[in-house]
């Protein structure tokens, strides 16, 4: 059966969601398309939160989001237990988030990507599993008690 994928977006994002909505079904996966779906100003986090919420509660393995900047959605997104939003410019740090960080919500500027720059780094971000080893211990860091 095909992964479901959420993906949501504000309207800085929503022309590039859109195109990565039709690249993970051609890529054999299931998106979920949560929003929006106008170019209306919307809110970042009206769409961070379902997207977060699947992958923290694990009915989503990962998820994917795009504003203008990337930073108010992985704001929103990381504050999610077990979230690891990344915000990713290059497929290089695609591929550092997850090898590195294991990002499981792929988070892009979209106002700062090309589409086809934007195509690369989702299927990067896909690709490429988790290294584990010392970074078991670095992420585990991440979520403590209280700070
Ligand atoms: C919307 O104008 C913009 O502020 C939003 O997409 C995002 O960049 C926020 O982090």
């Amino acid at each position: 059966m095909a992964e479901t994928i959420p993906i949501g977006s504000d309207h800085a994002g929503l022309e590039l969601k859109d195109r990565l909505v039709e690249t993970l079904r051609e890529l054999g996966y299931a998106p979920e398309d949560i929003g929006t779906h106008s170019a209306e100003s919307s809110d970042y986090a009206d769409y961070a939160h379902p997207v977060a919420e699947q992958v923290s509660s694990g009915a989503a393995r990962r998820g994917v989001l795009l504003c203008g900047t990337g930073l108010g959605m992985s704001y929103a997104a990381n504050r999610h237990h077990g979230v690891r939003a990344a915000v990713v410019w290059t497929p290089e740090v695609a591929r550092l988030a997850r090898e590195h960080n294991d990002a499981n919500i792929l988070v892009l500027p979209a106002r700062c990507l090309s589409e086809a720059e934007g195509i690369e780094i989702l299927k990067t971000w896909l690709d490429t599993p988790y290294a584990g080893g010392r970074h078991d211990r670095r992420i585990a860091k991440i979520e403590t008690e209280e700070v």
